[in-house]
């Protein structure tokens, strides 16, 4: 097999729909075509065979929220390869030129979702964040405390009023939030398209709106035989505060005619089950990986963030494909330095076990358990543990 990587053009834009169509079991339309590549164009590698495109990846630039900062990162996206050219390498390929041009280029990690999870481990990516899904019987839940007059400060937005109104929520949500991606504003157009098609059968946003946050959701009717058990599934879940906490699921758990609330995604450390009057309603049916983190300039990434305690070790960064690293890390609540140094390793991270630990998201112990990192020295270890911990959990908010 004669394989070629170039960049990807827009004249490759109709046989990229063609390979991501078969993969993704989806038909995707020329409209479809057309909001994604006008709206929020990718930046394309593609693999092709005699002239013909067999394999696909891209990428969208976002900046991350980390402790204490931000971190440009690429997202990479649209990842497919032709069922014809399967398990011959060709993924592999496109994973290794990627990254040695994300290198060239000065980024510090890349970052990507995952369809599977046992795909980009061995790309170094390792899985940082977590989403959990929640189901709750609204009939049988409320707020244990609910000093507040329900609405208070909510208020019930259309689309065109919430158009305007979202982009400066989720910018001072996502500050707050280890993980939390930005929204561009042709990112936040295409958010708002919410074609027909691509709604589950349910119907269009709903949108709840306070001064520190908002939440949409979709609706699926069911007047079951008159007992109404309307279906109600929460879509975006940006909120900035306590008090919009308390008060958005005030009003969505008066909401009398539905009978289940589902969450598609909720961070893992929601406080929601402690604020309700029965801790085992707020059922949780999935935690899965969210975001995945690659080091690709580890000195870099190391060095962005903030740590709540100071910390000063030598640690090793095992990179196959960029080549192994040895860092000397000084950091604390008021910053960080990491350089290459000659002095011994005191801690060895495999390179997708530092991508784990890097956002507060998984204990340093349970990923030396599982082998992703090595410290010999125990007391270092829980001091990297403490230094690497964040306040909230890491979510990244934005499906890409
Ligand atoms: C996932 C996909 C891109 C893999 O492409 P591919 O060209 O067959 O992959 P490669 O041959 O380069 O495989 C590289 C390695 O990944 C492994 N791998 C590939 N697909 C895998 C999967 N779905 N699950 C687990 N491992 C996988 C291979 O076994 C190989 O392992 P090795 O390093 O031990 O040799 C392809 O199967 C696909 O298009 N799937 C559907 C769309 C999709 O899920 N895309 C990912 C979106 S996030």
């Amino acid at each position: 097999m004669d394989l070629e990587l170039r960049p990807g053009t827009p004249q490759d834009y109709d046989e990229i729909l063609r390979l991501d169509s078969l993969a993704f079991g989806e038909h995707f339309t020329q409209q479809d075509a057309a909001d994604a590549f006008d709206g929020i164009p990718p930046t394309f590698t593609v693999a092709t065979v005699a002239g013909q495109l067999v394999g696909v990846t891209g990428h969208y630039d976002f900046t991350m929220t980390v402790p204490g900062g931000a971190l440009p990162v690429p997202g990479v996206t649209w990842v497919s390869v032709s069922p014809l050219h399967r398990r011959r390498g060709v993924l592999r390929a496109l994973m290794d030129r990627q990254v040695r041009d994300f290198a060239a280029a000065g980024v510090p990690a890349a970052i990507l979702t995952a369809s599977e999870g046992g795909i980009y481990g061995r790309f170094g990516y390792g899985p940082a964040s977590s989403t959990r899904r929640t189901v709750i019987d609204r009939r049988l839940t409320k707020l244990a405390q609910s000093g507040q007059k329900a609405g208070g400060e909510v208020r019930v937005l259309t689309a065109e009023q919430a158009r305007p109104v979202l982009p400066e929520l989720h910018r001072r949500w996502r500050e707050q939030v280890p993980g939390a991606l930005n929204r561009n504003e042709s990112w936040w157009d295409h958010l708002f398209l919410d074609r027909e098609q691509h709604r589950g059968g349910l119907s269009a946003k709903f949108y709840l709106a306070h001064p520190e946050g908002y939440l949409s959701y979709r609706v699926k009717d069911n007047w079951n035989d008159g007992i109404p058990a309307l279906l109600c599934r929460i879509t975006d879940y940006v909120i900035g505060s306590d008090e919009a906490h308390a008060a958005l699921w005030q009003v969505l758990l008066g909401m009398d005619l539905f009978q289940t609330i589902e969450s598609e995604q909720i961070p893992v450390d929601d406080p929601l089950p402690f604020l309700v009057d029965d801790f085992r309603q707020v059922r949780t049916t999935a935690v899965n990986d969210g975001l995945w983190v690659r080091p690709v300039d580890a000195a870099a990434t190391l060095a962005a963030r903030t740590y709540p305690v100071e910390i000063e070790a030598v640690i090793e960064v095992a990179d196959p494909l960029l080549g192994d690293q040895r860092l000397a890390l000084t950091g604390g609540p008021d910053g960080a330095s990491c350089q290459p140094t000659d002095r011994p390793a005191q801690v060895s991270f495999g390179l997708a076990g530092l991508g784990s630990a890097y956002l507060g998201g998984h204990r340093l112990h349970t990923l030396a358990r599982a082998g992703a990192l090595r410290c010999d020295d125990p007391r270092l270890l829980t001091r990297l543990a403490l230094a690497f911990s964040t306040d909230r959990a890491p979510f990244h908010g934005t499906s890409f």
